[in-house]
């Protein structure tokens, strides 16, 4: 499996937040991570990526235990994050944006997604690409991380509520092109998000948190025969 946990126990100060989380995501698959304020997403992303300790339980990232490596480990590996609000670098342009962890992914040596890539993925970045990223609207903005984010080789993404200011059409955009990354590239994700309606739509597994515990883990077919709220 591309990215697996078992049983994972996670939390802060070695005190757990997260209650024997378990979960397998094929290639390319979208995994929708729903759950009331408080729950346990971003925890559950942490972990993954080795911000906190694991206390108990097992990650797997293409057959390789990886839950008792550090955050550069995991990234050499491919895990990579869309965090929280923009993660671009506002003064810069946008191809400056993009050069930066491109040549920094270059000098580390091979990598699957290069600058030009990235550009073909997502055309608006190349129609932008001498624009200063943060004049640009925050659609474009969530485009260009979502493109860092990919450059080098990404095994696996932590897509962290991308959403978040966005009208709904652009959702949508963004959503669509995240989908259509994941499949092309054929990388897992895990989706964050409060917009619930927008992510079923691309989504192919859904997982409900609530206070730190898996209350719903299923497909989305699965996930269309309940009462999604009902799990809040
Ligand atoms: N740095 C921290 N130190 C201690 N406790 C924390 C820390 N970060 C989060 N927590 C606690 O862990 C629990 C889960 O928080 P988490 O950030 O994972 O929620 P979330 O599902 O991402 O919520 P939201 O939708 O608001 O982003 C909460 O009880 C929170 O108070
Ligand atoms: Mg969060």
């Amino acid at each position: 499996m591309p990215l697996s946990a078992t049983n994972l126990i996670a939390g802060y100060g070695g005190k757990p937040v997260l209650e024997k989380v378990s979960f397998t995501l094929d290639d390319g698959d979208i995994l929708a991570f729903f759950g009331h304020n408080g729950a346990g997403k971003s925890t559950t992303l942490k972990a993954v990526l080795g911000l906190i300790d694991t206390i108990d339980g097992e990650i797997t990232l293409n057959g390789e235990r990886i839950e008792k490596m550090s955050v550069d480990q995991r990234l050499e590996r491919g895990i990579k994050l869309l965090p929280e609000g923009r993660g671009v670098f506002p003064d810069l342009s946008v191809k400056e944006n993009i050069d930066v962890v491109d040549a920094a992914n270059r000098a580390k040596g091979s990598q699957s997604i290069s600058a030009s890539d990235v550009y073909d993925l997502l055309p608006v970045l190349a129609e932008r690409r001498s624009s200063i990223a943060g004049e640009l609207s925050g659609g474009q903005q969530q485009m260009l991380a979502l493109g860092i984010a990919l450059l080098g080789t990404p095994k696996c993404l932590l897509l962290e509520e991308p959403s978040v200011g966005l009208q709904p059409d652009l959702v949508e955009e963004l959503f669509a092109k995240i989908s259509e990354v994941c499949k092309d590239l054929r990388v897992p994700a895990i989706l964050i998000e409060h917009k619930i309606v927008s992510a079923m739509k691309i989504a192919d597994q859904v997982m409900i948190i609530n206070s730190g515990r898996l209350v719903f883990n299923g497909s989305k077919a699965e996930a269309e025969k309940i009462d999604l709220w009902d799990y809040f």
